[in-house]
């Protein structure tokens, strides 16, 4: 074909790759098309396993409440940090991690130049107007050779990109609705965090910032 077809215009112009650093870059729009179907699959799964502010190792309630699905979910209490096959609050598996979901941070992390994502864990954040994460690294996994993927919804906030020492520069990037992140490669356990989110409405998710971000944790 000669052109491209409307509907192909109207992505290109709303999907674009912004680099972050080596390893590392925003694709700008990337969810976009799914939107809908990904907040309904999540709906599913948070019916199955719901949502829940959990506690850190020093006992703190954390602002952002949080669900899994796949194989693995990435849980805290006072025990500490660690990835478990069984919900805690329901003694049961986590829900599946839907076909569109890994579909989704397959091809994402394919555009990033990782090919062959298998992720087995999508952790579920929830925030809030106020909510943040802390900066942190993403270490629990075993293989350091895959990327992270991480998926935006909702209302805008602001991530933070650091380095590889909790007390380097980060950099403020902006994420909206269907944004996606992914960080692999030399940038694998860079820093990153959410300043606290400011009170906003999204036409499809109300005053919440949905994240999702998918691992490969086996
Ligand atoms: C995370 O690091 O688990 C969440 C990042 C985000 O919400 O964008
Ligand atoms: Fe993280």
């Amino acid at each position: 074909m000669m052109t491209l077809s409307l509907f192909d215009e109207e992505e290109n112009r709303r999907t674009w790759q912004e680099p972050l650093c080596e390893g590392a870059l925003v694709l700008r729009g990337f969810a976009l098309e799914h939107d809908v179907a990904i907040l309904a699959a999540l709906q599913n799964i948070l019916t199955e396993s719901p949502l829940h502010h959990m506690v850190t190792p020093g006992g703190f309630r954390m602002s952002v409440a949080m669900s899994n699905c796949g194989t693995y979910g990435w849980v805290t209490d006072r025990s500490g940090y660690r990835y478990a096959k069984i919900d805690p609050e329901r003694g049961q598996a986590w829900p599946a991690l839907p076909e569109l979901f890994m579909k989704l941070a397959q091809e994402a992390a394919a555009q990033a130049g990782y090919q062959d994502f298998l992720p087995d864990a999508c952790l579920i954040n929830r925030y809030e107007a106020s909510a943040r994460m802390s900066l942190h690294q993403d270490k629990n996994e075993r293989d350091f050779t895959q990327p992270i993927v991480s998926v935006s919804l909702g209302i805008p906030a602001m991530f933070l990109f650091g380095g590889m020492q909790r007390a380097d520069k980060a950099i403020r990037v902006p994420l909206a609705h269907g944004d996606v992140v992914v960080w692999g490669g030399s940038a694998r356990l860079r820093y990153h965090g959410v300043l606290a989110l400011k009170t906003a409405t999204h036409p499809l998710v109300g005053e919440h910032r949905i994240n999702l971000t998918f691992r490969k944790v086996s």
